[in-house]
């Protein structure tokens, strides 16, 4: 029997986008709070997030409690109309916890202690620092359930600290008890028949510490699982404290894109809203791709419909090796791009930019210029722009036939020491098939291998190294249920505990995928290419080449020239592609394209111009020039420019990361 219906974002935002970001006020004294609030109102904020980093002011001692400040601040914000999404600081203890309780401070794979002093410096195993997590979380709850300013918590921030250290072999053990209840079980499934690693007693397994060389890999890829679990579990047990006091209200905690230590499939299940926080490199020129990528992954763990872009920045960052600020307007075209692609809040990483501490080279909604600054000053733009528009975008979704599979145990597995190329990095190659289908404005979604694939006429697999049985089951019933499947290499290869499937490639895929034999793997090194004699023509493949035999393809691209002459490099049977090396972009794009067009997919907009995206929310359609110069576009029908209130018919010009938001004119 379902359980009462869980709040949402519509919740939070009523129609509403949300605009605004992380504030920090404990850093300013209190008159500037008075004109932050003014800045913020003049800019159209509706929304902040207070105290993610607040631990050691909120409870300076153990078990102290100084709630004024942020009394005053809640009470400011409601008076103002901003909403606040509460955080609970735990992902930040005081210098106090691991000075009294040093187990709770986790230990690297050395050994070494992270010491306090910066931040994130919990041991997710510590019985103590979840106990001081639970009694801070339950006070804040407790205290601010009923504020009227409350819209949404937000549980700790960026889960991502592993932990090598005796807490966490504790739990490991646990863990893996839960898992395989017996130790022949554990010693099978992570083959320790081999290098002598046989267990005999629970005590023996540590979490796999520095060791002299390779680490076997099974019990690697299982203290991966056994990390996101345990962090997923700091988050329940916040989250069912919040709840038990707010039931009506939204829970969240904000991923980190593509982040390795969490698998995202399953977190996402455990929140009222999925958010992210994302910030391409405004010099990268794939950077919109990258936005897009994390837009259509978030989008998707929220099961397709709103989502919370939890932080970006509005100028440059400070943690790469060079920080760009972002040139004048891309700031609010990525913003627009994230609504585009279903976000239903904007927010930063933060209101004001910091003066002192780690991050004062970090930019803020209001710089250190002020609000003559033109960082602000574009802020407020966007925020005024997004307050007018936000009832007609809102709580849209967004259809996509095109899925991308995406897993985080079959990432987990294949990123390993001892394989045979560490040229291959998944997400660099999930970047690659989505930047095909990007750049051929294909909207794309992401799934699960388990996930119901139904509603995707194709399914596309840039590599799933491991795939479980039922997720094999899955792609079979896909294909036969009148799917299509395109599959890059090194696919299928391991089961769920790491073990290579005789052949290879599981039997059923090579059947499907008109493969007899896959003799090698043929990997290549950095630059290194093999040419494909594709009917476009020639065409390069890099990082990887694969000898293989079919007997019963239906189309076959060979490869030409060196070692693996004349042997398949692409091959289709019937609705089934397999793609065993990375074809260069526009190969790659113009393979996905008929693809796409043979299963009936068809790009949002036909003929657009390089560097133009399209996508279609609910009926609205969003035209994003990602260029500096101006473009015409094709736009069939007639159209109001949401932004402009003009008319459009037939074309559309945009200028330098130009913006049209159209709505089908009556
Ligand atoms: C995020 C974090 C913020 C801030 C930001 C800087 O990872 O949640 O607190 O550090 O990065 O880009």
């Amino acid at each position: 029997m379902a359980g009462p219906a869980r709040p949402s974002l519509a919740d939070a935002t009523r129609g509403r986008i949300l605009f605004g970001g992380d504030y920090n006020p404990e850093q300013w004294p209190e008159e500037v709070w008075h004109e932050d609030v003014r800045l913020m109102k003049e800019a159209g904020v509706n929304t902040v997030t207070l105290g993610v980093f607040s631990w050691a002011k909120l409870e300076p001692r153990p078990g102290a409690r100084e709630f004024g400040w942020l009394d005053r601040l809640m009470d400011l914000m409601h008076e103002h109309g901003i909403g606040v999404v509460l955080a609970t600081p735990t992902s930040s203890p005081p210098p106090w916890m691991g000075r009294l309780h040093p187990e709770t401070l986790p230990r690297d794979e050395n050994g070494q202690i992270e010491w306090w002093g910066s931040r994130q410096h919990f041991s997710h195993s510590s019985e103590t620092y979840r106990r001081y997590a639970a009694a801070i979380t339950e006070d804040l709850a407790a205290r601010y359930g009923d504020h009227p300013a409350l819209t949404m918590w937000h549980i700790n921030n960026e889960y991502c600290t592993y932990d090598w250290g005796d807490e966490a072999a504790r739990t490991f053990r646990a863990w893996l008890q839960r898992k395989y209840g017996t130790l022949d079980t554990l010693n099978e499934a992570w083959g320790t028949a081999f290098w002598s690693q046989g267990y005999d007693g629970w005590h023996e397994i540590l979490p796999p510490r520095r060791a002299h060389y390779l680490k076997n890999p099974s019990h690697v890829l299982d203290f991966k699982r056994f990390t996101s679990d345990m962090l997923l579990e700091c988050y329940v047990m916040e989250r069912d404290i919040v709840r038990r006091h707010t039931p009506h209200v939204p829970v969240t905690t904000n991923f980190m894109p593509m982040w390795v230590g969490q698998d995202a499939w399953r977190w996402a299940e455990q929140e009222d809203v999925v958010s992210v926080d994302l910030y391409p490199d405004p010099r990268d020129p794939l950077g919109a791709q990258h936005g897009a990528l994390v837009q259509d992954m978030t989008r998707s763990q929220a099961g397709g419909g709103p989502w919370m872009l939890m932080e970006q920045a509005a100028g440059p960052v400070n943690w790469r090796g060079v920080n760009h600020p972002k040139p004048r307007g891309l700031n609010r075209l990525w913003s627009f791009q994230a609504v585009a692609r279903g976000a239903d809040a904007v927010c930063y990483f933060q209101w004001r930019q910091s003066r002192q501490g780690a991050e004062k080279f970090h930019s803020g909604m209001v710089g250190h210029a002020g609000e003559h600054g033109r960082t602000y000053q574009e802020v407020r733009r966007l925020g005024r722009e997004l307050a007018a528009l936000g009832h007609e975008l809102a709580g849209r979704h967004i259809e996509a036939d095109i899925a991308v599979l995406f897993d985080w145990n079959s990432w987990w597995a294949s990123a390993q020491d001892g394989r045979l190329s560490s040229e291959v990095d998944l997400p660099e190659v999930v970047r690659s098939w989505h930047r095909a289908l990007w750049e051929a404005n294909l909207t794309t979604a992401f799934a699960h291998p388990e996930h119901d694939l139904s509603p995707h006429r194709l399914v596309v697999v840039p590599q799933l190294y491991l795939l479980t049985d039922a997720a094999i089951d899955n792609l079979l019933a896909c294909v036969r249920g009148g799917g299509t499947l395109v599959s890059g290499f090194m696919t299928g290869v391991a089961d769920e505990d790491d073990r290579i499937r005789p052949g290879g490639m599981d039997a059923r895929l090579r059947d499907l995928f008109g493969i007899r034999t896959l003799h090698e793997w043929w990997p290549l090194d950095a630059g290194e290419e093999v040419e494909c004699d594709g009917p476009r023509g020639v065409f390069r493949g890099t990082l990887w080449s694969e000898e293989i035999e079919t007997a019963d393809a239906d189309e076959v691209v060979p490869y030409k020239g060196g070692e693996l002459d004349g042997l398949p490099a692409v091959l289709r049977k019937g609705r089934a592609w397999y793609v065993s090396t990375l074809p260069e972009p526009a190969e790659l794009r113009a393979l996905l394209s008929r693809v796409a067009a043979d299963a009936g997919v068809r790009p949002v907009l036909d003929g657009l111009p390089g560097g133009v995206e399209a996508v279609r929310r609910g009926d609205v359609l969003f035209v994003l020039n990602h260029g500096r110069e101006e473009v015409t576009v094709d736009v069939p029908d007639t159209h109001r420019d949401l932004l402009t209130g003009a008319t459009v018919t037939g074309s559309l010009s945009l200028g330098r990361y130009g913006v049209a938001v159209l709505k089908p004119s009556p």
